[in-house]
């Protein structure tokens, strides 16, 4: 036995120098080649793929990647990649095609911001969110964040499309009346008809006590008594006065001896109405 641990040691031995060997030898290439089996084979450049290895005789043999697929950097890899294409059920579209040397870039939708950026790529993309009634925007989404709402404070209403919420219509203090108050996505009523009912109420009264005030002055001016003196015009005609004109006035006679021009005179008869 041992025999049997003594082989089991040495065999334990052997496979952990071979192992040394192989990685000593998979690291020697340098960075410019890759292996193939025994031998350090130039690698192909970006846009192409390894045909066959190179052998102790011959070169590497590439060719360039076909469509739709694409190889980055110099590779010793004997397929290309395929190109990511950009997922328009998950909101994606392409930014850059793809070509041989260099891989599809998508970006989100419009409407739609990333979730999941790789390698300068977008892989994911959500909707932006839609803002509430009651609520505003408080920052419009882009491509790479989400839309922000935000409360609208008292007294203000917003269906959520707008970017500020708009006062309650102040029903008071336009002297109409409130019908229903105002919440955070809806306006305050007001009375409209109110307001075009004063304005010919209005008018009317005042055509009303216009009218009144009419028929008054009218009345006291009737009911007054007013002394009306008849005055002459008159001439003097072989001494005695005639009269070739009449007229009746309700003057005061201190007035109308100042208002008489010429020869008018008062007549003696007074007469009371
Ligand atoms: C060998 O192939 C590589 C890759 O195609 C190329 O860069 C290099 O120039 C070739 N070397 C010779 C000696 O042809
Ligand atoms: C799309 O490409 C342009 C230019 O290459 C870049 O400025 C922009 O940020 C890219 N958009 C996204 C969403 O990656
Ligand atoms: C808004 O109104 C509510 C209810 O009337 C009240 O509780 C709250 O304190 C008010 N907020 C502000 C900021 O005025
Ligand atoms: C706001 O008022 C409207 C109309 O009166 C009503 O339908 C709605 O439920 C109210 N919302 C809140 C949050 O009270």
């Amino acid at each position: 036995s041992v025999v049997l641990l003594l082989n089991v040691f040495l065999f334990l031995c052997f496979q952990l120098i071979m192992m040394k060997v192989f990685s000593v030898l998979t690291v020697s290439c340098p960075s410019t080649m890759y292996q193939a089996q025994d031998l350090c084979c130039p690698k192909c450049p970006a846009g192409n793929r390894v045909k066959t290895d190179c052998t102790k005789t011959a070169n590497t043999s590439c060719v360039a990647c076909e469509g739709g697929t694409h190889m980055d950097k110099p590779s010793g890899l004997k397929q290309c990649t395929h190109c990511t294409i950009c997922d328009l059920s998950f909101g994606l579209k392409e930014n850059r095609t793809c070509t041989s040397t260099l891989d599809t870039v998508c970006e989100p939708q419009d409407g739609f911001y990333c979730v999941d950026l790789a390698a300068g790529s977008c892989v994911a993309a959500h909707k932006h969110r839609q803002c509430q009634p009651g609520e505003y925007i408080k920052q419009t989404g882009t491509a790479f964040r989400d839309t922000e709402c935000s409360d609208c404070s008292n007294g203000t209403f917003s269906d959520g499309t707008l970017k500020f919420c708009r006062p309650h219509r102040p029903c008071e203090s336009l002297n109409l009346k409130l019908i229903r108050p105002g919440n955070a996505t809806t306006d305050a009523q007001c009375e409209e008809q109110d307001h075009n009912k004063v304005v010919p109420i209005i008018i009317g009264c005042l055509i009303l006590l216009l009218l009144l005030s009419a028929i008054l002055i009218a009345y006291k001016k009737k009911s007054k008594k007013v002394c009306l003196q008849t005055c002459c015009n008159s001439s003097w005609m072989m001494g005695h006065r005639v009269c070739s004109e009449q007229k009746t006035t309700n003057f005061p006679d201190s007035l109308l001896s100042e208002l008489l021009p010429g020869n008018w005179t008062l007549s003696e008869d007074k007469l009371l109405e």
